[in-house]
């Protein structure tokens, strides 16, 4: 079964975008084995745009561009499997794909069964270039039953941007996750505006199907091919972290891992954090603020397009887990250091249930004891903090 959780792995593009090779992507294998990302839930290795030539071969079917993959693609995939990971590939639903490549319209099926015969076990399918007077959906659908007729499991990651409301719909045509915004870009307000933008979508993320709002930047520093604006600091890759783990999404990076900073190494593989990704009941973070508004503002240094954005202000989440455990996250969006409160009655815990929370901070592993009626943290700016939280019935004298 695909995708039974939020799928893990890595991405080219937001690194090294056209400048890729089979050194590098059996590189980034040897890491990914050698350096605990792959013992962390890590598992697809991913191929984005630019890995094939201009024009198809004389039967119309893809080419890998022989200077940067000159040993196949069958043979990348071979080396991806040794290594005990799976290999993804990028193609696209328009007439070519946003770098200007051959894409798949009207090529699905000749496509997806060339996918299969080289060992793929992923496919992202971009949506560039999409003739006009053509039916999204059904684009979208004829990619996913050509991977199901290729007679090899291959999980279909849609990315049409959450164009027609692909969070109404993706689920309904087989595919196992789709990007539902832009691209992201490897500053604090791109990757913020992103999670804001699909909060209220969340509730329909789900086992075998989820909402992906785009691959990690985290430990990026703005090396690459996505760096606009100001580099984030460590704190804000901590959000950034956090909040796909708390959205339970696909955790897709896309920094160097050959040259990643210890620090970003540890936050990427922080066991606490995958688990609440990957909880198998999935269920969505609660915004527990009331007062949420969108101003709509132009931020010209870190930004190519008009953003809406939160004004400044403090966040608090709860999520649900399995097995009667929660997180309690809070979000400190200003500059400075802040006391963030979640009052128990918020999150249905009134001090007259007699109930209390057991909680452990998630990133010192401290454990603080049983709180009642609410609990206060100081967050530094641009942070977060997360609690780990066990119901306990403090009648019982249960601690
Ligand atoms: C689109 C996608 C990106 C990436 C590029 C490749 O912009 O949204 O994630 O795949 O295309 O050209």
């Amino acid at each position: 079964m695909l995708a039974a959780r939020p799928p893990m792995g890595w991405n080219s593009w937001n690194t090294f975008g056209e400048n890729i090779t089979e050194e590098l992507i059996f590189q980034i294998a040897d890491v990914m084995d050698a350096e605990g990302y792959k013992s962390s839930g890590y598992e697809y290795l991913v191929i984005d745009d630019c890995w094939s030539l201009k024009e198809r071969d004389k039967d119309g079917n893809l080419v890998p561009d022989p200077k940067k993959f000159p040993s196949g693609m069958k043979a990348v995939a071979d080396y991806v499997h040794q290594k005990g990971l799976k290999f993804g590939i990028y193609s696209c639903a328009g007439v070519m794909t946003c770098a200007g490549y051959p894409s798949s319209y009207d090529h699905e099926f000749q496509d997806a069964r060339l996918f299969a015969e080289w060992g793929v076990d992923f496919l992202k399918y971009d949506f560039c270039n999409f003739p006009k007077n053509a039916d999204c959906r059904n684009r979208y659908h004829i990619m996913s039953m050509a991977l199901k007729a290729s007679g090899r499991p291959i999980l279909f990651s849609a990315c049409n941007w959450g164009e027609e409301e692909s969070w109404n719909w993706m689920r309904s045509i087989g595919a196992h996750m789709y990007r539902s915004t832009g691209d992201i870009f490897d500053n604090y307000r791109s990757f913020l505006n992103i999670f804001q933008s699909q909060l209220e979508h969340f509730c329909q993320s789900a086992p075998y199907c989820y909402n992906d709002i785009d691959m990690l930047t985290v430990g990026m520093y703005n090396q690459g091919n996505v760096a606009i604006g100001k580099p984030c600091t460590d704190s804000e890759y901590r959000m950034q972290f956090s909040l796909w783990c708390l959205a339970g999404v696909p955790l897709m990076m896309g920094a160097d891992l050959r040259n990643i900073k210890p620090e970003m190494r540890e936050l990427l593989t922080n066991k606490e954090l995958i688990s609440i990704d990957q909880d198998r009941e999935c269920r969505p973070p609660f915004l527990v603020n009331k007062d949420f508004v969108y101003v709509e503002h132009e931020d010209k240094e870190n930004a190519t397009e008009p953003l809406r954005r939160l004004d400044d202000q403090l966040f608090t989440f709860i999520k649900h887990l399995s097995d009667n455990e929660f997180v309690i996250a809070f979000y400190n969006l200003f500059e400075e250091e802040r006391d963030i409160t979640c009052i128990f009655a918020d999150v249905g815990l009134p001090f007259s249930s007699g109930y209390g929370f057991s909680m452990k901070d998630i990133f010192t592993g401290e454990e603080l004891g049983v709180k009642r009626d609410y609990f206060t943290a100081a967050v530094l700016g641009h942070d977060c903090r997360l609690y780990r939280c066990r119901l306990v019935n403090c009648n019982d004298g249960g601690n």
